[in-house]
């Protein structure tokens, strides 16, 4: 395929397990009355969802949001609206928002806002990439798994025009756009 890999399987899966043991590490007594919920940021989280929930020896439930950046294509935009609202009463719950990649940490923000408004008992958040360089390196998520640099990249999760969500490894798009 025409793109260049940017990471390899193994060190997504590697990436993945430094998330798992570090939210272990903060969950030292977990309940199981009120189990850790992660809430994933569609559709580019779904992968890292999977895998994270699978991967962690805690117990964890599952929710979903959808939120949009005005503006389309390889940047992200300025103002960002929820589309897709949780199912789950997040008062008193311990709360992790799973993202795919964070580069201005906008959507990020405006999820926290909007949860954090219905009082969770702890709002954290988690991204499997951190793009280098913006905003959102010198404002980390509390949970990061790799630093990527400059480039579009897709898989595991990640798309460009809903394509490449299905990779198993991540990829760079060549500069001058998607390969036809
Ligand atoms: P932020 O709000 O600027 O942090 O941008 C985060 C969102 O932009 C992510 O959830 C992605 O949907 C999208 N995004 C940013 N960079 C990339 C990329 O390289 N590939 C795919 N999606 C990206
Ligand atoms: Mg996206």
């Amino acid at each position: 395929m025409d793109l260049e890999p940017r990471f390899t399987e193994d060190e997504i899966r590697e990436a993945v397990a430094r998330i798992a043991r570090a939210i272990e590490a903060d969950v030292p007594r977990p309940d199981t009355t009120r189990p850790l919920l992660l809430v994933g940021v569609l559709k580019g989280s779904f992968v890292l969802l999977a895998d994270l929930v699978r991967e962690l020896t805690i117990p964890a439930e599952v929710d979903f949001v959808r939120a949009r950046s005005y503006g389309a294509g390889t940047t992200s935009a300025g103002a960002v609206e929820i589309t897709k609202d949780l199912e789950t009463d997040v008062t008193g719950r311990d709360v992790i928002v799973v993202e795919d990649i964070a580069e201005t940490g906008r959507t990020m923000d405006a999820i926290c806002a909007h949860i954090a408004a219905s009082r969770p008992a702890s709002l954290r958040r988690c991204a499997l990439l951190v793009r280098e360089g913006g905003p959102a390196e010198d404002d980390p998520p509390d949970y990061a798994g790799l630093r990527v640099g400059p480039g579009f990249v897709v898989g595991y999760g990640l798309d460009h025009a809903e394509r490449y969500r299905g990779l198993r490894d991540i990829r760079a798009l060549p500069e001058d756009g998607p390969p036809a």
